[in-house]
């Protein structure tokens, strides 16, 4: 089984350069599965989840051709099938994502229930209440969600949290229904924006996209486009929290950073110099790390995505620090595992309390999921000795070539099969 092994490694320096955004290319496929001409895609990062996403789009009828690089074209001209089984959604939570997509243009929609994973339930119900208000019949039966509706129509819909995904599929499902409607409580997350920017390119007809309310009035038919997708801020600040932990000098490559702004917010209360430029921002490191306290929120609060990576920058801090995750309610999976090179730390309900001046080890652990994963080799830069970690599947689900990428920062760290 493929092990990534990573030895202790002090001040990362040089560029670096961030890909584009996984959780915004997902909802964007799904979204090509609105418009029956071609969808012209760039800055595709070249990720395990976009090619199970791809394997879906073709499963159901479209057409997915790769023409450069990180370059691909979607053309959804007929939908052959509006039933996603269990074999495709099993794989990859976001593949739920179809679901508005399938329901709008074809007025029916099979989707297997997608699975929770190590983080949490991952439940859907904000998803189905949302296609319920806009007029359909929905089913749950041998675990699939089966949704019917004559005509899709434009209503008000509030959601009782702000979720990306309910946000995402229900945007989609609105595009081509009847009349106006109102999202309230709306998740406000980049990839929401960018997401109705690829759908206004295809002749949507979206308004507020990254604030709470978001109106969408429908249309009858889309055309083709093309579309560059957004930097991917969590890539961006997984690399800025490495060089910050490692003493290091880095120019990250590539960001928006009015996208990164809780990251920079708490980098710099650890004693962390950001410069920030147009399109790349430099982490320069301070002496120490100072403790700073976490709280993780729906955007533009601090990304639950990126809690595991503080948690192992925080290990080396001269101080307690705490980390309060609300978004998911079991996400410190990463904790036994750095608990095993030696981080101090005490799990109390929802919040991780770090005592700070950890001495880590290197120890053999094993990626719980993506971010968790990336936390694991932060903490192993960190680490005397040799860290071995296992399960690296999880990882290139969000990290295209991140080995790479390290090594040329100057870390010591290697594939091992
Ligand atoms: C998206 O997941 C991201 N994934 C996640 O990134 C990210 O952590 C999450 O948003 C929060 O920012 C993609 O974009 C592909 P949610 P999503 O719906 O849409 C509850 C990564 O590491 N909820 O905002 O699934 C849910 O249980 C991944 O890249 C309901 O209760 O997240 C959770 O507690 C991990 N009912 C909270 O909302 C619902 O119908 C946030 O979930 C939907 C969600």
């Amino acid at each position: 089984m493929e092990k990534i092994i990573v030895k202790k490694s002090s001040n990362l320096h040089g560029n670096i350069k961030v890909d584009g955004s996984k959780n915004s290319i997902l909802p964007i496929l799904a979204a090509t599965l609105l418009c029956p001409e071609e969808c012209k895609i760039h800055d595709i990062p070249n990720l395990q989840d976009v090619k199970i996403m791809c394997g879906l789009l073709e499963a159901l009828g479209a057409k997915v051709e790769k023409t450069e690089t990180n370059t691909l074209k979607v053309t959804a001209e007929n939908i052959t099938t509006c039933e996603a089984p269990y074999e495709l959604i099993s794989k990859m939570r976001a593949s739920f994502l179809v679901m508005g997509p399938l329901l709008t243009r074809c007025h029916n929609a099979k989707v297997y229930m997608p699975g929770g994973c190590a983080i949490g339930t991952r439940p859907i119900d904000l998803h189905l209440k949302g296609f319920k208000h806009l007029g359909s019949d929905i089913k749950s039966e041998n675990g699939y969600v089966n949704a019917t509706t004559e005509q899709l129509k434009g209503r008000d819909i509030y959601l009782d949290f702000p979720s990306v995904g309910a946000t995402e599929n229900i945007i989609m499902a609105a595009t081509l229904a009847e009349g106006e409607t109102i999202l309230e409580n709306a998740a406000e997350e980049p990839e929401i924006v960018d997401l109705a920017n690829f759908i206004n390119s295809m002749g949507g007809n979206i308004v507020g996209a990254g604030t709470k309310t978001i109106r969408i009035k429908g249309v009858k038919k889309l055309h083709k486009t093309e579309h560059t997708v957004i930097p991917d801020r969590i890539e961006a600040g997984t690399y800025m929290v490495a060089a910050a932990a490692t003493g290091g000098d880095v120019m990250i490559e590539n960001v928006v950073p009015s996208h990164l702004q809780p990251i920079i917010a708490k980098l710099r209360e650890a004693g962390v110099t950001i410069e920030e430029y147009d399109d790349k921002i430099r982490v320069k490191a301070g002496n120490t790390i100072k403790p700073v306290d976490i709280k993780t929120l729906p955007y533009p609060g601090f990304p639950t995505d990126m809690q595991a990576q503080f948690m192992a920058m925080l290990s080396k801090a001269d101080g307690t620090s705490i980390i309060n995750e609300t978004i998911f309610e079991n996400r410190f999976m990463h904790v036994n595992e750095m608990s095993r090179m030696g981080l101090h730390v005490k799990v109390e309900g929802s919040s991780a309390i770090l005592m700070g001046n950890s001495h880590l080890s290197g120890a053999k652990v094993r990626a719980t999921d993506l971010r968790a994963g990336a936390a694991l080799i932060i903490a192993g830069l960190l680490a005397d000795g040799e860290t071995e970690i296992t399960e690296v599947y999880h990882i290139k689900r969000g990290y295209s070539n991140i080995v790479k990428k390290l090594q040329n920062l100057g870390a010591d760290i290697r594939y091992e099969k």
